[in-house]
C-alpha cells in the first residue's frame, strides 16, 4: 500500500514538474502587433502619414559648439581615483580629463570638419506613424550595380550608439571587392528616441514597435525584402523583425547573437560540462565559459540596465544636463567592451576606435538631448505588458548568421540559438573583438557579413 501511494505520489509530481518545465520552455506562438500604431503627440482623427522622404543635413549653430566649450571649461569637482586603480569603480576621472580637455580644445575646434564627415553619408529624414524618423541611405554606384547583384540591407545600431558605428562598414558595404558577390544599399536608421529621430510621446513603444516601425521604414523607402545586421539592441530588434514579418527578411546576422530564454540557460550550464561537445574549438571556450565569471560580468558590467528599466528619467536628467556626466556614462561602455585592452589603458578608446570617432558618437547624444529617450526603451521592454522578452521563444525561419566576437557579452551557442532559428546558416566566432563590432572591426564584419549572405541568399 505504501508503495503504491509512493509510486503515485511519484507520478503525480513528475507530471507537474514536467508541465512546469514544458511551460517555460516550449515555443511560443507569434504574438498580434498592429502595424500602424500612432506614436506621435496628441490623438490626431484619420491620421495619415505624409509620404515623402526629404534630404536631412546635420548642421548645427557655432553657439551651440561655443556654449559647449565654455561648460567643457568650467571647473568640476574632480575626485582623484583610488590609489592605483583604472577603471574598476567606473570611468577613471584621470582619463576623463585629459578626454574632455582633448573634447574641448582639439575636437570641437574643428567641429565643422566633423559635421562635414558625418554629412559624407546621404541623410534624411520621413514621417512613420507620427514619428519624424532619421536616416541614412547610401547606395552603390551605377558602375558597382552593374557588376554586382544589389541587395537592400537594413543596418541597426544599439544604446549607446549610434549610426556612427557604421561609417567605416557602410562604405565597404556600397563598394565593388574581390571578396564580395553581392553590393548593398544601405538604410541605416536612428533607433525611435535616439539620435535624430523622434521619441515615442506615449508609454509602450517596445522592441515590437520598434520592429513595426523600422520596418515600415524600410516598405516606405520601397524595399518589400531585405537584408538586416545588427548588435546590440540592434540584433533585438532584427531579431523581432524576423519574428514578426519573416515575409520580409530574407537574412539576418547579429554580431550579439544572444537569446534570454529558461531553456538557454539550462543548455548553457549543461554545455558547460561537455564544451568539446558544443563548441568548434577549444579557442572558443571563452567566449561561453566559465558560466561564473560570465554572470559575474553580467552583474557587474549592468547596472546601467536597472537604473535605465526603472528610472530612465532621472538618470536621463542627469546625464542631458551635464555632458561631463554624459560623456563618462558613455565613454564607460566603450572602455568596459573594447577588445583585450578592456579595463586596463586609458588610451584603449583611440587604439580601438579613434577617439574622435567615440566622440562624434556621444556628439550626437549630446546634440540631440536624447539621454532620458533612449534609456526609456529598456524601461519600455522590460514593462510586465510588454511581449518583448517571450519573444526570443517565438520560432522564424528566417535565415541567420551569428558573429561572436570575443570580448562581446556571452553569446548563445549554437544548440540554443537553433531554438529560435532553425535555419540557422552561418555560425562563426573571432578570437578578438568587443560589442561595437562595426567600429572596431569593420573589414572582417564585412567579409563575414558577405559570406553570410552568400548561404542566405543562394538561389
Ligand atoms: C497592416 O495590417 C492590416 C490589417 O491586418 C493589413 O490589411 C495591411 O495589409 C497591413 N499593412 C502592412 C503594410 O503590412
Ligand atoms: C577657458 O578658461 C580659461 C581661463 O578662464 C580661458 O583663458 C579660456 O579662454 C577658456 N576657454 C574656453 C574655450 O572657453
Amino acid at each position: 500500500m505504501k508503495a503504491i501511494i509512493f509510486i503515485v505520489l511519484v507520478a503525480i509530481s513528475a507530471f507537474w514538474l514536467y508541465r512546469a518545465a514544458n511551460g517555460l520552455i516550449k515555443p511560443l506562438p507569434k504574438p498580434e502587433v498592429s502595424n500602424n500604431t500612432y506614436w506621435g503627440p496628441g490623438k490626431p482623427v484619420n491620421y495619415e502619414a505624409p509620404t515623402d522622404i526629404v534630404p536631412f543635413e546635420i548642421k548645427y549653430d557655432q553657439t551651440i559648439i561655443d556654449d559647449l566649450r565654455t561648460q567643457l571649461n568650467r571647473t568640476w569637482k574632480f575626485t582623484a581615483p583610488l590609489e592605483n586603480i583604472k577603471f574598476e569603480y567606473g570611468f577613471n576621472s584621470e582619463a576623463l580629463r585629459h578626454i574632455v580637455d582633448y573634447w574641448r580644445d582639439y575636437y570641437l575646434v574643428k567641429w565643422s570638419a566633423h559635421e562635414d564627415y558625418l554629412n559624407s553619408l546621404p541623410h534624411f529624414k520621413t514621417e512613420i506613424q507620427g514619428l519624424k524618423i532619421h536616416f541614412i541611405h547610401a547606395k552603390p554606384s551605377a558602375e558597382a550595380r552593374k557588376e554586382k547583384k544589389v541587395v537592400p540591407l537594413l543596418l541597426l545600431h544599439g544604446w549607446p550608439g549610434s549610426v556612427r558605428e557604421f561609417y567605416d562598414f557602410i562604405k565597404l558595404l556600397v563598394e565593388v571587392s574581390e571578396v564580395n558577390d553581392y553590393v548593398f544599399e544601405v538604410i541605416a536608421p536612428s533607433l525611435v528616441g535616439y539620435g535624430f529621430s523622434d521619441a515615442a510621446t506615449r508609454p509602450g513603444f517596445d522592441i515590437l514597435q520598434m520592429a513595426v516601425v523600422m520596418r515600415n521604414l524600410m516598405l516606405r523607402v520601397g524595399f518589400e525584402k531585405f537584408l538586416i545586421q545588427g548588435g546590440d539592441w540592434g540584433s533585438i530588434i532584427g531579431s523581432a523583425i524576423s519574428t514578426l514579418f519573416p515575409e520580409n527578411v530574407l537574412g539576418f546576422h547579429s554580431n550579439m547573437c544572444v537569446l534570454i530564454t529558461p531553456l538557454d540557460s539550462i543548455k548553457s550550464y549543461i554545455a558547460s560540462w561537455m564544451p568539446e561537445r558544443f563548441i568548434p574549438a577549444p579557442f572558443f571556450y571563452n567566449h561561453h565559459f566559465p558560466l561564473k565569471d560570465k554572470y559575474k560580468f553580467m552583474i557587474v558590467e549592468t547596472g546601467y540596465f536597472h537604473i535605465q528599466a526603472t528610472k530612465p528619467d532621472t538618470i536621463g536628467i542627469a546625464l542631458d544636463a551635464s555632458p561631463i556626466g554624459l560623456a563618462a556614462y558613455i565613454l564607460e561602455k566603450f572602455q568596459v567592451v573594447t577588445g583585450d585592452r578592456r579595463k586596463q589603458e586609458f588610451n584603449a578608446m583611440d587604439k580601438t576606435y579613434k577617439l574622435d570617432a567615440v566622440l562624434d558618437n556621444l556628439m550626437i547624444y549630446y546634440l540631440t538631448g536624447s539621454a532620458t529617450t533612449a534609456a526609456r526603451f529598456y524601461a519600455e521592454n522590460v514593462a510586465s505588458d510588454s511581449k518583448a522578452m517571450s519573444l526570443f521563444r517565438v520560432q522564424t525561419t528566417v535565415p541567420m548568421g551569428c558573429a561572436r566576437f570575443k570580448y562581446d557579452v556571452p553569446p548563445a551557442l549554437d544548440w540554443s540559438l537553433k531554438d529560435k532559428f532553425p535555419n540557422l546558416v552561418h555560425s562563426t566566432y573571432f578570437n578578438q573583438g568587443g560589442h561595437f563590432a562595426a567600429m572596431e572591426l569593420p573589414v572582417m564584419l564585412y567579409i563575414n557579413f558577405q559570406e553570410f549572405t552568400k548561404k542566405a541568399i543562394a538561389d
